[in-house]
């Protein structure tokens, strides 16, 4: 047995990547200062996920709610967003990373469409890890989007309705396919959900941390994982 096969590695880590504005700030910079440190991170967190043998590493990247922030700090995500995928695919594939977008895609630009298509297409056959990137996502519209889903599948089928579980259910959220987060660590000290992943974490061990997200690297990540690995999931059960 290698030494990281000792532990217990959570085979889906999600990350709730905040605290670039108050990084930015705390040097008396712009908001989107922090936001291009924040990608260093992302890098840094992708690496330390490989290395560690998990197998999905889903960031929370943008959110429903945060298309109400200045319009100039909203063009410069997008455009963060744009040029790392352009400048990525290389470590991607080195890596053997899969890359994926999850999020109403309806709201992005026909460019940044094409370049996540592009990527996702490049990168399908990777295996090593998955790579998913949350963007214009929330929690609610996932759920909304599935039950309207559901609800047309069985329309005039009450009996399929009644019989409709959680597997079903399951199978049409935008995270479909995806295990559920074993591990859900949340950054810059807020201890918060903020509408990401209310289905899904229904059993996913949280983890907070005051480290601001553009700090937020390598051995951070190792840390959380040490702390993973000590944690007693009993799922309402007893042993
Ligand atoms: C996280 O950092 C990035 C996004 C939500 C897009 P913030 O921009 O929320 O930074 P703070 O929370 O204001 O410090
Ligand atoms: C959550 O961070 C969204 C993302 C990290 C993408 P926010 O900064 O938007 O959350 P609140 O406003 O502090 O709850
Ligand atoms: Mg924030």
């Amino acid at each position: 047995m290698t030494h990281m096969e000792e532990k217990r590695i959570p085979q889906h880590v999600s990350i709730i990547m905040d605290g670039n504005g108050r990084w930015a700030r705390e040097r008396g910079r712009e908001r989107v200062y922090g936001h291009k440190h924040g990608v260093e991170s992302v890098r840094a967190c992708t690496e330390a996920a490989v290395e560690a043998g998990v197998k999905y590493l889903s960031l929370f990247a943008f959110s429903e709610e945060n298309w109400g922030r200045p319009e100039a700090e909203v063009t410069t995500l997008m455009e963060l967003m744009m040029d790392a995928i352009a400048r990525e695919v290389r470590t991607l594939m080195d890596n053997g990373v899969r890359f994926v977008v999850i999020g109403n895609r309806k709201r992005l630009s026909d460019k940044l469409n094409q370049a996540i298509d592009g990527l996702m297409e490049e990168t399908a056959g990777q295996q090593r890890m998955t790579l998913v990137v949350f963007l214009s996502y929330s929690g609610k519209w996932d759920l909304l989007q599935a039950a309207k889903e559901l609800a047309r599948r069985h329309a005039g089928d009450p009996e399929g309705l009644e019989a409709a579980d959680a597997a079903e259910f399951d199978s049409l959220l935008a995270t479909a396919g995806i295990p559920d987060p074993d591990l859900l660590i949340r950054t810059s000290g807020e201890q918060r959900i903020s509408n990401f992943l209310l289905w899904q974490c229904a059993y996913t061990e949280f983890y907070f941390t005051d480290i601001l997200w553009p700090d937020f690297r390598k051995e951070a990540f190792r840390a959380a994982l040490e702390e993973f690995a000590r944690r007693d999931r009993r799922y309402g059960k007893v042993k």
